[in-house]
């Protein structure tokens, strides 16, 4: 049962991960059109992870009685300076999105919706796993530059595969 403020929220932030699966599939065809194939492959990985995301929003949406309803999705930018750059906007961006799952948290506190609250430790445990990975690799990149580094880096980042969660 969701109150109708909750199931907004819970659909907003369906939206929200939609909208973020774009901005890494955007990052995805940017790198691989500059000669970035692993990194082109990392974000298009991190693309399918963002939709599993809203795929489980979806679900748990209409599971609890709501009813998931798709919005309009902003276009993501579709160019970036830099690997670097790239990925720092990742990581502002993975942090934005640690903060609106804290309020839909506390949002089911207020209500004391716990079935809300037990749905949404998934995620606040993923967000923290989200920003590790991203941050590790702005370090990387720092690290590396622009030289010969950033190539073997690359060759890396293009072995991630994304697995959906067993538990899920
Ligand atoms: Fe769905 Fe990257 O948070």
């Amino acid at each position: 049962m969701l109150s109708q403020k909750m199931e907004n929220a819970l659909n907003d932030q369906m939206n929200w991960e939609i909208y973020s699966a774009h901005i890494y599939l955007s990052m995805s065809s940017d790198f691989s059109r500059k000669g970035l194939p692993g990194i082109a492959q990392w974000m298009l990985a991190q693309y399918q992870e963002e939709m599993f995301h809203a795929m489980r929003f979806f679900n748990y949406i209409n599971e609890a009685g709501g009813h998931a309803k798709l919005g309009v999705i902003d276009a993501p930018p579709y160019e970036w300076e830099s690997p670097l750059k790239a990925f720092e906007v990742a990581l502002e961006h993975e942090q934005g999105v640690t903060s609106r799952i804290n309020a839909l948290a506390d949002l089911a506190m207020e209500e004391r919706n716990h079935a809300v609250g037990i749905f949404l430790q998934w995620f606040i445990s993923e967000q923290v796993e989200e920003e590790d990975t991203v941050g590790d690799i702005v370090g990387k990149l720092k690290m590396v530059g622009d030289g010969g580094g950033l190539f073997m880096l690359d060759r890396d980042l293009g072995t991630r595969v994304f697995t959906p969660p067993t538990t899920a």
